[in-house]
This record gives structure tokens, sequence and C-alpha cells, in this order.
């Protein structure tokens, strides 16, 4: 069934067009990939779905609703969220206070303390939750804000660079868990470590300066000759 269907998405900031007429879908319970070089409309297309920026043309539809001017929390209500390219947590309020925070946006159909339990222990932020979170490593705080979008049970999660600024063994890592997430919800995954989308993708979408150029497997893609002369082939992956 088809989850997210984004129909000619189209936006310009100024005289620059972000995204040209993209047109995208998900199907539930796969991962979907998005690749591309840098400012090629990635973050954007996150941005205009997830309902932190307006698109200026163009359908949005999730589970078979008309979702476009809807607010992040109405987003989260039908299910949908996302994380950031640059991690945001309070840095200042503990882990658990930063939990705490997260639920209170869907407090009528929050997890129960055990279903919160289990994805603390998984996502192994147990030790943690008393340390303020700007304390906290890169990678914990990934976990942590992760964490912050699962307590909404959401149907679809977009994760903007999931594995950025980590370390080679902190992406194995992440990796692992994100194989894992995938049995929670589906997943739409923008990222330039190739292992990420090899490993996890289904079907892999590239942006090239705001256009769709292709979409389609990640064996067939990242054989793609187009592909690899505009980013792969470039010092962007
Ligand atoms: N709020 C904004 N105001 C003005 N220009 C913007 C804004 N957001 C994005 N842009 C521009 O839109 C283009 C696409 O940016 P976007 O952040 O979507 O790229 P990206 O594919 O996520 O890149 P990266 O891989 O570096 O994260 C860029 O030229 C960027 O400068
Ligand atoms: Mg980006």
């Amino acid at each position: 069934m088809r989850l997210l269907e984004v129909d000619n998405l189209s936006k310009r900031f100024g005289g620059v067009a972000a995204l040209r007429n993209v047109t995208a879908h998900s199907v539930e319970g796969e991962t979907l990939g998005m690749i591309g070089p840098n400012g090629s409309g990635k973050t954007t297309f996150v941005n205009i779905v997830s309902g932190h920026v307006k698109g200026d043309v163009g359908s949005l539809i999730f589970g078979g609703v008309d979702i476009a001017g809807m607010s992040p929390h109405q987003l989260a209500a039908v299910g949908l969220c996302r994380t950031y390219q640059a991690v945001r947590v309070f840095s200042a309020l503990s882990t658990q206070k930063n939990i705490d925070n997260a639920r209170l946006l869907l407090a009528h159909r929050g997890l129960d303390h055990a279903e919160l339990k289990e994805l603390i222990e998984w996502l192994r932020l147990d030790r943690h939750l008393d340390k303020d979170a700007g304390s906290l490593t890169l990678f914990e705080q990934r976990r942590l804000e992760l964490l912050m979008r699962l307590v909404l049970k959401p149907r679809l999660i977009m994760l903007d660079e999931p594995v950025g600024g980590l370390a080679v063994t902190e992406v194995i890592e992440m990796i692992k868990l994100l194989q894992e997430l995938k049995g929670r919800c589906s997943i739409f995954v923008i990222e330039h470590t190739m292992r990420v989308i090899r490993e996890l993708a289904n079907r892999v979408i590239v942006l090239i300066a705001g256009e769709k150029v292709a979409d389609g497997p990640p064996s067939e893609i990242l054989q793609n000759q187009q592909v690899i002369d505009e980013y792969l082939g470039t010092t962007h992956a």
C-alpha cells in the first residue's frame, strides 16, 4: 500500500529552484533512500513533507490523507515525523526530560511504561537518563533524537543523514539499529554514506539540482552512469 505520495512538488528560494516537479512515493513497510549532491534539495524535500516549509506547488498525500499545510504537530498525530541533519535535542535538559517533553506532544496516545523502557534499552540510553543531553556524544544524541520521535509511534520516520558526523564503528552500529527499526515503522532516509543506502534501502531516489533523475533498487541506481558522473564519482559521496 502506498504510504506517502508526493506529486509535482516544486520550491524556489529566490533565484534558487530547490525542487523542480518532484514526484515520488513510498510504500508501507519499505525503506526508501534519497541521495544526491550537496544542495540538490533533499532536506528541502523532507522539510516540506514534514510541514516545516511550505511548497510552492504540488500535492502531498500521506496514508490517503491530504497533508499539505499541516503543521509538524498535526503530522505527528497522523504518524509522520522526522529527524534533523544537525541533531536537535534540548542540550540543557536531561535525557529523561527530553524524552518526557517529546511524549507530551501526543500525550493522549503515548507509550505505556513497558514500551518506553524497551525503547530506551534498545537505544542504549538507560545509563544516560540523568545526564544533560548536551553532554552526550553525537551518536548518543542521534539515538536520543530517534527515540524522541519513536515515542510518537510513527508510521513513517524521515531521517536526514542519520550517520552524519559519526565514526566508522558508530556508523556500523547505527546501521544495525536502523535495520531493527524497519520492524517498527516505514523509513525514509537521506544519506551521503552509500553503505547505509546499500544495506538498508529497498529503493532509492536520486535528486540532482532539485530534479529527480533516478528511482529504483540501490543495486541498479548505484551503477547508473549519470548518478556516478554527477554524484558518486565526485568527492561528495
Ligand atoms: N530556507 C532557505 N532559504 C534559502 N535557500 C534555501 C533554504 N533552504 C534551502 N535552500 C537552498 O535550496 C537548495 C537545496 O538545499 P537543501 O538543504 O535542500 O539541499 P540538500 O540536498 O539537503 O544538501 P546537503 O546534502 O548539503 O544537506 C540549496 O541551494 C540551498 O541553499
Ligand atoms: Mg540536507
